[in-house]
C-alpha cells in the first residue's frame, strides 16, 4: 500500500533560501515567498505568513541557519556572539507556541557544539532539515495512534487548522483525521470557521477539500447545536503548548468546545508532538497567551464592521483544563485522562526510548 501523504507542504528549503506559502493569502491565491534573513522570518511568523505551532518551530530552525550565514559572513570567528540578538528577536515573534523556543534551543545546542572557526551553515542546515523531517514522521505516527481511537462511521469536529499547513507537511489533528479517513473510519468532518483569523474557513476547509475528505464548514457558534444532535463522536484539535499537568493551550474557542463536549458526552482528542509539551510549565495558568491586533476583530478582510475606537479583546489562544480532555496523542504514545501523573509517565516512557 502506498504511504499516506498530504498534498501540501507549507515550507521548504530551496537554493539556499527558505520558501514559504503565504497563509494570509489562502485559499484564494497561492503565493510563495522567499526568505534570506532571520529577521524577515521572525516578521513572517509574527504576521502569520507561517502559523501553527510545529510549522513556526520549523521555520525558526531554518531562520537560525540564515542567521548563522550572515553572522559568519560579517563576523567570522565571533559568529556565535553575533547570533545572540537575532535569535532573541526570533524567540519573541510569537509567545504561546512553545515549539518556537523548543526549536531555537535545539539549534542552540548545535551551535554550542561547533568550534568558533568552523563555517556553521552546513551543520545547522542538516539540523533544521532533521527537525523538519522528524515532524512529518511524528505526525504520521500520531495519525496512526489517534486513528486507533476512532470507530468506523465516525463524525468529527475540528477547530482552527492543525493540518499540513500548520506542520512540516502532514498535520497533527488533521493527520489523525487523514489517517482515520483513509481507513474508512470517518464519514464527515465539521470545520469551525475559527474567528477571528478564520483558520478553519480559509485553511482547514481548503486542505480537506484538496485531499477529498468530506467536510462541512460552520460558524463557530453552530458547534453547540451540532453537539446537541448527538452526531459528533470526537472533537479533534491540535495544541500550542501543553503544561506538565496536561492543560492545553490551543486556538481561542477550544476551551468552549471542551466544556460543550463534556456536557454532551462527546470525546475530546488533542494531538501534538512532545515538542509542544512544556515540562517547565506546571499548569495552564502559567502559559503566556498572545493578544493579537485589534484589526483582526474590527475587520473582515478590508471591511470594517465595528465602531471606530471600540475597546477590543483579542486573545489568540485559551487554556483547556486537562480534566476536560479524553486523550492527548503524541508520537511517543497516548495519554488517556491526562493529569500530572499520567503526563509524567509519558515523560518517563519517552526518556527510555
Ligand atoms: O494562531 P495560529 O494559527 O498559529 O494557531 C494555530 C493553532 O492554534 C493550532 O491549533 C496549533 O498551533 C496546533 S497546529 C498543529
Amino acid at each position: 500500500m502506498s504511504e499516506l501523504n498530504s498534498s501540501i507542504q507549507p515550507l521548504r528549503w530551496q537554493a539556499g533560501k527558505l520558501v514559504m506559502l503565504d497563509q494570509r493569502r489562502l485559499p484564494l491565491e497561492q503565493v510563495w515567498l522567499e526568505f534570506e534573513s532571520c529577521g524577515d522570518v521572525a516578521l513572517a511568523i509574527r504576521q502569520m505568513v507561517v502559523r501553527g505551532a510545529p510549522a513556526i518551530g520549523i521555520a525558526a530552525a531554518y531562520a537560525v541557519v540564515l542567521a548563522s550565514r550572515y553572522a559568519w559572513a560579517k563576523k567570522g570567528t565571533i559568529w556565535k556572539q553575533a547570533m545572540t540578538r537575532p535569535l532573541r528577536d526570533l524567540a519573541v515573534s510569537r509567545p504561546t507556541a512553545v515549539n518556537l523556543q523548543w526549536a531555537i534551543n535545539h539549534m542552540q545546542r548545535r551551535i554550542d557544539a561547533l568550534p568558533n572557526n568552523q563555517q556553521p551553515e552546513a551543520v545547522l542546515l542538516d539540523a533544521a532539515k532533521a527537525i523538519h523531517d522528524a515532524d512529518i514522521t511524528d505526525n504520521k505516527t500520531m495519525g496512526r495512534l489517534g486513528a486507533e481511537l476512532i470507530q468506523p462511521g465516525s463524525t468529527v469536529l475540528t477547530h482552527c487548522n492543525a493540518g499540513a499547513l500548520a506542520t512540516g507537511g502532514f498535520g497533527t489533528a488533521l493527520g489523525v483525521i487523514r489517517q482515520a479517513h483513509s481507513e474508512g473510519k470517518i464519514s464527515r468532518v465539521y470545520v469551525d470557521e475559527t474567528r477571528p483569523w478564520l483558520q478553519g474557513a480559509r485553511l482547514t476547509a481548503w486542505e480537506l477539500m484538496r485531499d477529498h475528505i468530506p467536510c462541512v464548514l460552520q460558524a463557530d457558534l453552530a458547534a453547540a447545536a451540532l453537539l446537541a444532535t448527538g452526531k459528533v463522536d470526537w472533537i479533534i484539535v491540535g495544541a500550542d503548548r501543553i503544561a506538565a499537568n496536561g492543560d492545553v493551550a490551543n486556538k481561542i474557542g477550544t476551551y468552549g468546545l471542551a466544556v460543550l463536549a463534556q456536557y454532551h458526552q462527546v470525546k475530546m482528542m488533542v494531538v501534538a508532538p512532545t515538542a509542544t509539551i512544556d515540562w517547565q510549565c506546571e499548569s495552564g495558568s502559567r502559559i503566556p497567551i498572545e493578544q493579537r491586533e485589534r484589526r483582526e476583530v474590527t475587520h473582515i478582510g478590508q471591511h470594517r464592521h465595528a465602531p471606530y475606537e471600540v475597546e477590543i479583546s483579542n486573545p489568540a489562544f485559551d487554556v483547556t483544563p486537562a480534566e476536560l480532555i479524553t486523550a492527548i496523542v503524541t508520537e511517543t504514545g497516548v495519554v488517556k485522562s491526562p493529569s500530572a501523573v499520567t503526563m509524567q509517565s509519558l515523560r518517563e516512557r519517552r526518556n527510555t526510548i
